[in-house]
């Protein structure tokens, strides 16, 4: 089957959700897919906690904001980018107010705002610790204003299609029955977010396994800075799940096994606030050098909250504190929450400017998924929801606007057909004798011991043998499943082929970016190097793996100068 809409958006998290209204704005006639794997209020955007950064206040301002997150990004983000970024956001973070965001208040009404990490100002602002539910929860109600969204949920995309630098629609599962169909489309928006579930111990939701980013890069996209990949300081033990940055925006701090509050050490000023790269390097090396504590599932660091009180946890915190007595049999109000570093977002992603536009005509990509950049090197907490609704709303436009001036191209023959053939016949009657869980195992237990918070090149070398083999053995996985009807082996098996993809590309651009600079750290090249380094990774699909080139980073007017905090 063959459907036909305007404008199709892959992801119905935040960005997926506020493209689409954005897109249904734009053109009232248009016809708008919106396809997504789950539900959309399961995707991981309803996991956000702490924040959405915005300059709302005097005091603070757009140009500050800009700083901040350039100082943060290690120099690498795109200067154009980022001040464009923070010029829309507080525009952004009053529009969801307008369509009913229960964020929480000051006493005098206003929206109100939290301190948090590498930010100079109190900028987040926030809905308790459940920031994203509510955000979502807005955008979702919003969204069903608009007749013509029409929702494919639970479909799982399985290609894009490209030809002669176009896009000209996708490929799809209708998972309930297993029915291929292909979607007609003038314009695609990937915002499918990133691709955490590479790692072991991570905050992600299971469904994130970076299917955006490998669909793009198989059809020749590029795919930007995946080497940079973010761990937040604070995943509770042992499942992982995270506890905000918003916690020690409100007041919490970090202890050792000295009972001492080492972030003094390592960053002065800020301490606990400074930005998530040092944080988390910082945590590393106490518990290297001893100073952790240990425990059934490996060494932790403390975080202290008793000192706020049960009141004000209750009112700011509530959602930690629920899962930190669920998941870790501890109330924060009566003791400090085990804690270590954890594997926590995307910095890299399909090469997009600041526009959202792909090098595809008609393609574009918003949220996680893309690298715009406005992140380079290191992600300062809250930016990346403000992101989804930044660029998310930017491409529902421009996706629009390509839509209403341009006509539906001519789909290859028999496109779905072969790509029904390629899943159900070739992948789905593999019956090797590899498992799809060994293998994703190993995978992340890999990634997590050689391409972590400290980096060097044997490791990394060692890595990439590894993912190399993984990738060998894949062609010869079992799927047992034979059935069409919501068939979770096969699309954990099309998922693991996703990130298997991805791993290799993170390895090799780590391997070969032989300097330190935000969460990208080579204990054999612990300096960071502007001379040699100071531009983005480019990667390019080839049948035998990655093609590594580089682009300048774009300076306004901010060189690059020391990071201190
Ligand atoms: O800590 C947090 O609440 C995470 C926020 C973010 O990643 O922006």
């Amino acid at each position: 089957m063959i459907v036909q809409h305007d404008v199709t958006i892959v992801g119905a998290g935040l960005a997926g959700l506020r493209a689409a209204i954005a897109a249904a704005e734009t053109g009232e006639k248009l016809s708008i897919a919106l396809v997504s794997k789950i539900y959309p209020l399961r995707s991981h955007s309803v996991c956000a906690e702490g924040g959405t950064g915005a300059a709302l206040r005097e005091g603070d301002s757009i140009e500050l904001h800009a700083w901040d997150t350039v100082k943060g990004s290690d120099f690498l983000g795109d200067q154009d980018a980022i001040e464009f970024f923070c010029s829309q956001a507080p525009k952004e973070a009053i529009l969801l107010e307008h369509w009913g965001c229960p964020w929480s208040r000051t006493d005098q009404g206003l929206i109100d705002q939290r301190p948090f990490g590498g930010h100079s100002f109190p900028r987040a602002c926030y809905a308790a610790d459940r920031t994203g539910f509510h955000e979502m929860h807005t955008l979702y109600e919003r969204s069903l204003m608009y007749d013509n969204i029409i929702r494919y949920n639970e479909y799982f995309v399985t290609s894009l299609i490209i030809e002669d630098n176009h896009i000209k629609g996708l490929t799809a599962i209708d998972l309930k029955n297993g029915e291929m169909i292909g979607i007609h489309s003038k314009a695609v928006i990937l915002a499918t977010g990133g691709a955490g579930r590479l790692y072991e111990f991570t905050t992600y939701s299971y469904t994130v396994t970076g299917d955006g980013m490998a669909l793009a890069y198989r059809a020749g996209v590029p795919l930007k800075d995946m080497e940079f990949f973010q761990f937040h300081p604070t995943g509770l033990l042992p499942s992982g799940i995270l506890i905000t940055e918003g916690a020690r925006g409100e007041g919490g701090y970090l202890l050792n096994n000295k009972n001492e509050r080492f972030m003094e050490k390592y960053a002065p000023e800020k301490m606990e606030l400074a930005p998530r790269d040092i944080v988390s390097r910082s945590m590393m090396t106490e518990i290297i050098e001893g100073r952790g504590f240990k425990g059934p599932y490996g060494d932790y660091l403390l975080l202290d909250l008793r000192h706020l009180g049960e009141e004000r946890i209750e009112e700011r915190l509530p959602l930690i504190r629920e899962a930190s007595i669920k998941f870790s049999g501890v109330d924060p109000v009566e003791e400090p929450i085990p804690v270590r570093p954890v594997a926590h977002y995307t910095m890299g992603g399909v090469h997009a400017n600041m526009h959202t536009e792909t090098p595809v005509k008609g393609l574009y990509a918003a949220g996680e998924v893309a690298c715009v950049s406005i992140h380079g090197a290191n992600r300062l907490g809250t930016n990346s929801t403000m992101e989804c609704l930044v660029f998310g709303g930017v491409a529902g436009s421009r996706a629009a606007e390509f839509a209403l001036k341009n006509d539906f191209e001519a789909l290859p023959k028999d496109v779905v057909a072969k790509e029904e053939s390629r899943i159900f016949d070739d992948f789905m009657g593999r019956d090797g004798d590899e498992s799809i869980a060994e293998i994703r195992d190993t995978m992340r237990s890999t990634m997590e011991s050689k391409v972590g918070i400290f980096r060097k090149g044997d490791d990394l070398k060692e890595a990439l043998r590894i993912i190399k083999e993984l990738k060998n053995r894949f062609n010869n996985i079992q799927i047992s499943d034979k059935g069409r009807v919501f068939n979770t082996d096969l699309t954990s098996a099309l998922e693991l082929d996703f990130m298997l993809e991805l791993a290799e590309i993170v390895v090799l651009g780590a391997l070969k970016r032989e300097e330190s600079r935000g969460a990208h750290y080579r204990l054999d090249f612990p300096k960071r190097d502007d001379e040699n380094w100071l531009k983005h990774t480019m990667a390019y699909y080839t049948e035998d793996g990655p093609r590594l080139e580089y682009i300048p980073v774009t300076i306004t007017k901010w060189e690059p100068v020391e990071r201190k905090y």
